[in-house]
């Protein structure tokens, strides 16, 4: 995720496109740049914020021109890898939000044509690629150089002589908003909303092409479309928020997306190998904390059962406790942040052990990836909120994939099975966004919720850390104590604490757990304890049994915990809401902690 912005009007495109990049820093924060069109291309970029960049900005005249803030995907976070770029003769600028697939290959070939390349980030290939179509029309170059790509995207171009923007999206965001004498175009409306409330929304793969008087938006086919603007209503605020009411919120629905994204380009190469190469090891340890550390259990059924390795997952900070135990091969350390000071302390001493070290993390170039000897990143944008929720699921695809690569490699799965593993990851955004389409039901649910003082969550089998996590967020968002238990455990204890004023939360998914679950749901209710199942579509039964049920799609069983996981996250989120918390930023928490 990055945030894009063009311009082209009658004021300083510099003031107009620093500003702008400001409200969309929540969409990326490593680096920044600006192009400005004067005689020349002027462009100035920077690591770090766009504070940072803006300090050391030359004074460039000039009405048109683009601007991006980063969220590194592909290479770390630099100057040299900030954008905009420009093509070898410096008369093009561009800024790219999104992943190109293929751009390696395309890369090469434009090397072998002469192109000179200054970055290690896929966006490049595209200025240099409009450069090789251009011959006077950048929109005419623009289409010819999308006929190579391979991705998602959302383009902002401009060009010395010209006063014109052109852009174009597919799967990535993109705006248009309409002024006097002036237009704009971003990654969302919060950028434009102190100049225009008038927006044009882009759709996938139009072509947009605008300057200071006309905004002209052709479909795929090159024919102009003709669009109604709209008059937003939304504050700033509201609108950095995307019209949610917390960023917590808006990153539950980004869910589908940041799935999408880590599945992007890896769940092709899972037969190839071109992320981990090499799985010659017996045996895996997964280290991480809080939420990160939950994937890792639900990654433990998941590699032991398709990868055939044996898994052990233990918490980051007690890592280096264990002294005794045999070391293992590959040691994964999962972290969305990759600033996390137990889990980079865990890190080095697997490190100083011997141990092939992988990390798993959401901010490329973090501290983690320069303790360890590989890494998988996950594409799910800044996450704001300090509740891990994007991170997760993405966290969850990352290991799901390293299973898979590793089942294919070793073939410990027959083809048609992992051909059915594709298809369910691949169906995964699909699959969460019908669960985001029923959210109401969880709102309904949290009024039962909310009063409480203690909630139990009770899972079996892939589903027991996935009811962890969901008692994690509950607590941390509602500070309703909230315990995740495996539901078999349930009578070796817990069970004295049920009582009428004990919530049970219970996944009683239509697996071979189901009859187990059904008659942990029974010995609780035998102690009045008002239970909420949460089941699968087509359940006959589990509906009469309950005081309420929420029922979620039927995916294969090793799927569900994506579903689950984002129910349990909109019920802590409305009961968080139902009690006024403060969800974004819940008391005592912090969203990494640099301290061990
Ligand atoms: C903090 C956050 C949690 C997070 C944990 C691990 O405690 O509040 O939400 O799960 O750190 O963070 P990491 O960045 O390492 O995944």
């Amino acid at each position: 995720m990055c945030g894009i912005v063009g311009y082209s009007g009658s004021r300083q495109a510099t003031v107009v496109i620093l500003d702008a990049l400001k409200k969309l820093e929540y969409r990326g924060y490593d680096s920044a740049g600006v192009a400005i069109v004067g005689d020349d291309m002027q462009v100035h970029k920077d690591k770090g914020e766009i504070a940072v960049m803006e300090s050391t900005l030359p004074d460039f005249k000039g009405g048109v021109g683009v601007g991006h803030t980063r969220w590194a995907t592909c290479g770390r976070p630099s100057k040299e890898n900030a954008h905009p770029f420009v093509d070898c003769t410096g008369r093009i600028a561009l800024v790219h939000n999104g992943i190109l697939e293929n751009y390696a290959e395309i890369k090469r070939k434009l090397i072998t044509e002469g192109h000179r390349f200054t970055s290690e980030t896929d966006t490049e290939v595209l200025v240099h690629l409009v450069e090789k179509y251009f011959h006077g029309d950048l929109r005419a170059a623009l289409n010819e150089a999308l006929k190579e790509v391979r991705g998602s995207y959302a383009i902002v171009m401009v060009q010395v002589g010209s006063d014109k923007v052109v852009a174009t999206r597919k799967e990535n965001p993109l705006v248009v908003g309409l002024g006097v004498d002036e237009n704009f175009i971003a990654s969302d409306v919060t950028a434009l909303l102190d100049y225009t409330n008038k927006i044009m929304y882009v759709m996938d793969e139009e072509v947009v092409e605008l300057d200071p008087h006309r905004v002209r938006i052709f479909d795929r086919d090159g024919e102009e479309v003709k669009r109604q603007p709209e008059i937003i209503t939304w504050s700033a605020e509201d609108a950095q928020k995307g019209g949610f009411e917390h960023f917590m919120l808006k990153e539950i629905y980004e869910q589908p997306e940041a799935i999408h994204n880590t599945l992007l380009g890896n769940v092709n190469a899972l037969e190839s190998g071109e992320f981990m190469p090499n799985v010659d090891f017996g045996g895996i340890k997964i280290l991480a904390c809080g939420t990160s550390f939950h994937a890792a259990m639900v990654g433990k059924y998941v590699l032991e059962k398709v990868a055939k390795i044996p898994v052990t997952v233990e918490l980051a900070s007690e890592y280096r406790y264990a002294t005794g135990a045999k070391e293992c091969p590959l040691v994964i350390l999962i972290s969305q942040s990759g600033e996390t000071a137990d889990t980079l302390a865990a890190a080095r001493e697997a490190g100083r052990r011997g141990c092939r070290t992988l990390a798993i993390t959401n901010v490329v170039g973090s501290s983690i990836t320069r303790e360890v000897g590989e890494t998988f990143y996950t594409r799910a944008g800044p996450e704001i909120g300090v509740a891990a929720t994007k991170t997760y699921t993405a966290q969850l695809v990352a290991l799901y994939l390293i299973a898979m690569r590793i089942a294919y490699a070793k073939k410990t799965m027959s083809t048609d099975h992992l051909r059915e593993m594709r298809a369910a990851l691949i169906a995964l955004p699909q699959v969460v966004r019908r669960v985001l389409d029923n959210a109401s039901e969880a709102e309904a649910a949290a009024e039962d919720l909310y009063q409480a003082r203690d909630i139990f969550f009770l899972g079996r089998n892939i589903n027991f850390p996935v009811m962890l996590e969901g008692a994690l967020k509950l607590k941390e968002i509602s500070y309703i104590h909230a315990e995740g238990y495996a539901a078999g455990e349930l009578k070796h204890g817990p069970l004295a604490l049920i009582d009428s004023r004990t919530p049970v939360v219970a996944a009683v998914i239509k697996d071979h757990t189901y009859d187990k679950m059904m008659s942990n749901v029974a010995e609780v209710q035998a102690r009045d304890s008002p239970v909420l199942a949460i089941g699968t579509e087509g359940d006959q039964d589990l509906p009469n049994v309950v005081s309420r049920v929420i029922l979620i799609p039927e995916v294969p069983a090793m799927f569900v915990p994506f579903p689950l996981s984002v129910v349990l996250q909109l019920l802590a989120y409305y009961t968080a809401r139902r009690k006024g918390c403060s969800i974004d930023k819940p008391k005592n928490l912090a969203k990494s902690v640099t301290v061990e």
